[in-house]
């Protein structure tokens, strides 16, 4: 018992729990998912299981992505991405639909299933129904060799090692690395973006492990904040274009791990539904980057204070605006606003945690939850 104590205490490096560990691997998970991968200064992205099949790509009539979970919010983040760059329409479906709903798929389609642990039971049956449509499978995992990963006519790993934490983080974030990198190579193939557009893009996504290992240093800012709403019986999270997912996976994050019940929305949404919850009581985490519909955000977030709700916005570095309502205004480095998901993420992830932690939850293993879900 006590040895099994302190080999756990090793595996976690100092951290108090495998979540928090996993947060802080980000920066270099993500540089582990693109090294190797992408030539910045020259404009190059390599994946062999893109390279290999590059004209099923280019000929692709459509992307279907199916998961489950935090890897449908990362295959939502990938559909804008997809979209946005390399314009092949995408379709998002959660797998546990897909495979009972008889859609309609062909050999155009190419069909992407993201999953960490490559074990998902809804997930590895909608790769067998597409397959058995004609359709090619492309899978992002995180687990090496897992039943998916071998399921799959093709693939990307994520290279996030280990994710012990039942709450998906740093899976998360590589998932979106992987997609980026499929967006922008696909874009460039087709001659959507040229090679310097290519590269500068590129040299951005270099830049932002570092971001985020400053990003990180925000810990106590968060820590604060948490202890302010950490017995809120609810929480909004509201974003908007390539940030709504991550809205999304901020809340359930929070209702993971913490109990509290969470629910994401796309910010112009909120009219159309969250804002008769909109009291003194409701804490609302809006992210607000400077190049995501900014002005339209911050009209939400006018709406919001003038029925006094609590706001927790996340903003780009320098903003003016938006500090002077809110009640409490994390900052993140610049970026491309296609790349805002993965520093939006971080801000949210360490509120979780903390709030579950100050309210004694086991952060790491959560009720009623599982790492993988290998059963219907
Ligand atoms: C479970 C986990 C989630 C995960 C989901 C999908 O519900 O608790 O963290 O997002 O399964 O798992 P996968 O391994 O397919 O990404």
């Amino acid at each position: 018992q006590e040895l099994q104590l302190s080999l756990e205490q090793i595996e976690k490096g100092g951290y108090d729990h495998f979540m928090l560990k996993e947060i802080h691997e980000q920066p270099k998970a993500i540089l582990d998912t693109y090294r190797g991968r992408m030539l910045a200064d020259e404009g190059i992205i390599r994946m062999a299981g893109i390279d290999d099949h590059i004209n099923k790509f280019m000929n692709a009539q459509r992307i279907i992505i199916v998961a489950c979970g935090t890897s449908w919010h990362g295959g939502l983040v990938g559909e804008y991405l997809i979209e946005e760059f390399a314009r092949i329409p995408v379709e998002v479906e959660y797998a546990s639909e897909f495979r009972y709903r008889n859609p309609i798929v062909t050999s155009k389609d190419i069909v992407i299933a993201i999953s960490q642990s490559g074990e998902t039971a809804d997930t590895l049956a909608a790769i067998k129904l597409a397959k058995s449509k004609g359709a090619f499978v492309f899978g992002i995992c995180n687990v090496v060799g897992s039943s998916i990963a071998r399921e799959t006519d093709a693939g990307a790993y994520t290279h996030a090692g280990p994710e012990i934490g039942v709450a998906s983080t740093k899976a998360f974030t590589t998932q979106i690395t992987v997609l980026t990198l499929i967006a922008l190579k696909l874009a460039s193939k087709k001659g959507e973006l040229s090679k310097p557009e290519l590269s500068s893009l590129l040299q951005k996504m270099q830049l932002i492990p570092g971001k985020i290992e400053n990003l990180l240093k925000i810990d106590d800012k968060v820590k604060e904040i948490a202890a302010v709403y950490k017995d809120a019986p609810n929480c909004l999270y509201l974003g908007r274009g390539f940030n709504f997912p991550v809205a999304l996976e901020g809340a359930l994050k929070l209702k993971e791990i913490s109990y509290i019940h969470a629910e994401g929305y796309p910010a112009a949404e909120m009219k159309h539904g969250p804002i008769a919850l909109i009291d003194e009581n409701m804490p609302i985490v809006v992210i607000a980057t400077n190049k995501g519909h900014y002005e339209k955000v911050v009209s939400n977030i006018q709406e919001i204070k003038s029925r006094a709700g609590k706001i927790i916005a996340i903003v780009t570095e320098g903003d003016t605006q938006v500090k002077e309502i809110a009640d409490h205004v994390i900052e993140i480095p610049e970026t491309e606003e296609a790349l805002t998901p993965l520093l939006t993420t971080i801000p949210l992830q360490l509120l979780s945690y903390h709030i579950a932690v100050m309210l004694g939850k086991n952060v790491d293993q959560p009720r009623n939850l599982a790492k993988s879900v290998t059963v219907e």
